[in-house]
């Protein structure tokens, strides 16, 4: 089963669906991200602060699948984004991948409060790990639109991705029409809302009904309906199988629109704001 592939701005495309593995527990990631490939996932979305990079590397090698079936991102921790930290901890990752190269590197979160605001500095670092080879694209994530607007400003370098949370209690539309207008896909995280209540909405399960599809696959077809990437994460093979069956139907315009009319705006929002969000573990 072959997922459809997004052209990014550094024409090199991306599947657009795959498996997040935030919040999977490091001793169970080899077992997981196993299943997803056994099932038919072929991108899967880690981070170095998720911990657990090296059950993914072992999934990897163990799946015998060829690295261009493949397509790995990883991101740098907040604790990394001085260029030495930062160049170091991309070798590190790839060291527990098991692989020469990731497909795609982002910025994990913007920090404008820590490192003296200098978040640019932290993409020109990236834009140095491009050109080194360590990594295929480069991209950000939890970039608002200042943050956004600023690294494109001083480099001239658009990011490939801008990851962030959208969903439809909190579409963060500003955000992401941001990321469109300035040439950026948007990768949508937490596309099932982390237990907010969309999966029981009526309005979702009203879709279901109709398609004869579960909540969560609405709400994912939903994400790539929009053009958005999505990585659901699941621990259980039966939802990684469930999560990846969104292909044999889409929504309407108007589907699409009742979803987006939930939004709650900031009250939507799960994750942690990204003007203020400063946390740098130890
Ligand atoms: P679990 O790992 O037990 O399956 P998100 O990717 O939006 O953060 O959502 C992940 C959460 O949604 C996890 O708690 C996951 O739990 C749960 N989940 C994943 N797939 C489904 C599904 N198909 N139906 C219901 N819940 C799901």
């Amino acid at each position: 089963m072959t997922t459809p592939r997004i052209t990014l701005n550094d024409n090199t495309s991306i599947p657009q669906f795959g498996l997040g593995v935030w919040q999977v527990d490091p001793g169970e990631t080899e077992r997981v991200v196993s299943e997803a490939f056994e099932v038919g996932y072929r991108h899967i979305d880690t981070a170095q602060m998720y911990g657990n990079e090296e059950g993914v590397g072992a999934a990897i090698k163990a799946s015998g699948l060829g690295r261009d079936e493949l397509y790995i991102t990883t991101k740098l921790n907040n604790n990394r984004h001085e260029k030495a930290a930062a160049k170091a901890s991309l070798r590190e990752s790839l060291d527990k991948l098991g692989l020469e190269k990731v497909d795609l590197f982002l910025i994990h979160w913007p920090l404008p409060t820590q490192y003296d605001g200098d978040y640019v500095g932290t993409w020109e670092t990236l834009v140095e790990l491009q050109s080194e080879g360590l990594t295929t694209s480069i991209g950000v994530s939890n970039f608002q639109p200042e943050h956004l607007d600023a690294v494109i400003k001083a480099t001239g370098v658009v990011p490939a991705v801008n990851q962030i949370e959208a969903h439809p209690y909190f579409t963060n539309d500003v955000a992401r029409g941001n990321t469109l207008r300035a040439g950026s896909v948007v990768e949508a995280w937490s596309p099932l809302g982390q237990g907010g209540g969309e999966l029981e909405d009526p309005a979702v399960l009203a879709l279901a009904e109709r398609y004869g599809k579960s909540p969560a696959q609405v709400l994912l077809r939903w994400a790539i309906d929009r053009g958005d990437i999505v990585f659901p994460k699941s621990t259980r093979k039966e939802r990684l199988v469930e999560n990846l069956d969104i292909f044999d139907f889409s929504l309407t315009s108007d589907d699409v629109a009742s979803l987006v009319a939930l939004d709650k705006g900031e009250a939507g929002r799960q994750g942690p704001n990204p003007d203020t969000f400063d946390w740098i573990p130890d």
